[in-house]
């Protein structure tokens, strides 16, 4: 039997593509941008197995037009960009990489909840723009970490290690989860409360958890009503998650006091948004797992699930789980028949 045909939709870190150019035959797509639509359509339509990132859009359409399709490797811990019900009517595994990039995302989470608080992209652009005259007593307050409570919506992964985080800066954890974590909740002194109410009473709320249909505007024009107006609002998470325009009227109101955001809706943010108009606002380019390490190790990890997938292995990072043991016996027979 030949090596299955495999689609990289961009250039990785690290080892992954060697490791693919071994045990497959591997198109790249090579250049800076995303494939465009026709060009994943035509790849996932000859392919027996992608590998994917957060940019490309995996839809019924384009799942359906891809009959040789065994597995979609996708490099992110999210995986709202495919269609996962479509994907399992097709018996298509998709795996994704948790684990081990929470840390790194948890680091970044912080970094950015700092940077809020203590101003720092504005302090920089203060300095650089010749506005440093002395130090003075009032320049540039900022708010207070350690004491304070932090609100984190979503207690998976990252939500655990950003709780990590914040226990050793001594603040006061309050969290909402689907689930209630009580191992958590006595490691850290956490305390669980309704969305509501953990709204109210947070300084500073981060958002962990996945996007979809029930988490998609989960902080609207209600919720950041029900925020403290020294609160600041920190998404490491997806961009929906938040209402973009009610952000906007809340933070030029002084409803909220800042934002710090590594996810907007869209992506990219159109270099004239509204947004970026605002001084309380914080800003990256969701880079938050974006450390040579993690990121060669995302790269890595997708490559081991999408050829644990084409050798007839039930990779340990399933997505749609609940299709992966059923899936096995057919992806045999399938791969047999292409022989
Ligand atoms: C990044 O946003 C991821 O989901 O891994």
């Amino acid at each position: 039997m030949g090596k299955p045909t495999v689609f990289v939709t961009r250039r990785l870190p690290g080892g992954a593509i060697d490791l693919l150019h071994q045990h497959t035959d591997l198109r790249l797509w090579e250049e800076e941008l995303p494939p465009p639509r026709e060009a994943l359509l035509r790849q996932a339509a000859a392919c027996h197995g992608l590998l994917t990132l957060l940019t490309d859009r995996l839809d019924a359409e384009l799942l359906a037009s891809a009959p040789n399709l065994v597995v979609v490797s996708n490099m992110a811990t999210g995986f709202d960009n495919i269609d996962l019900a479509a994907a399992s009517e097709r018996s298509v595994l998709v795996t994704r990489t948790p684990g081990i990039l929470s840390e790194t995302v948890a680091d970044f989470t912080f970094a950015l909840l700092l940077a809020a608080a203590r101003r720092i992209p504005e302090a920089d652009r203060y300095v650089r723009a010749g506005r440093w005259k002395t130090w003075g007593p009032s320049v540039l307050l900022g708010r207070d970490v350690y004491g304070a409570t932090l609100g984190i919506v979503g207690m998976g992964g990252v939500g655990t290690e950003v709780a990590k985080r914040a226990h050793g800066f001594g603040m006061r954890i309050v969290y909402h989860s689907r689930s209630r974590r009580p191992a958590l909740e006595r490691r850290y002194g956490m305390t669980y409360l309704p969305l509501n109410e953990l709204l109210r009473q947070s300084d500073f709320v981060t958002l962990h958890v996945p996007l979809s249909a029930e988490t998609r505007r989960l902080i609207g024009r209600r919720e950041l009503r029900l925020m403290k107006e020294t609160a600041i609002l920190v998404n490491t998470g997806r961009g929906p998650l938040v209402d973009r325009a009610a952000l906007y009227e809340a933070l030029k109101s002084g409803q909220i006091a800042s934002a710090a955001l590594d996810v907007t809706d869209p992506e990219p943010l159109s270099p004239d948004d509204p947004l970026l108009s605002l001084e309380n606002l914080v800003i990256a380019p969701h880079i938050a797992s974006a450390s040579l390490a993690t990121r060669a190790h995302m790269a890595m990890l997708a490559a081991e699930n999408l050829l644990a997938a084409l050798g007839g292995r039930i990779p340990k990072h399933a997505a749609n789980r609940e299709i992966a043991q059923a899936w096995r016996t057919a992806r045999r027979r399938r791969l047999t028949s292409l022989a």
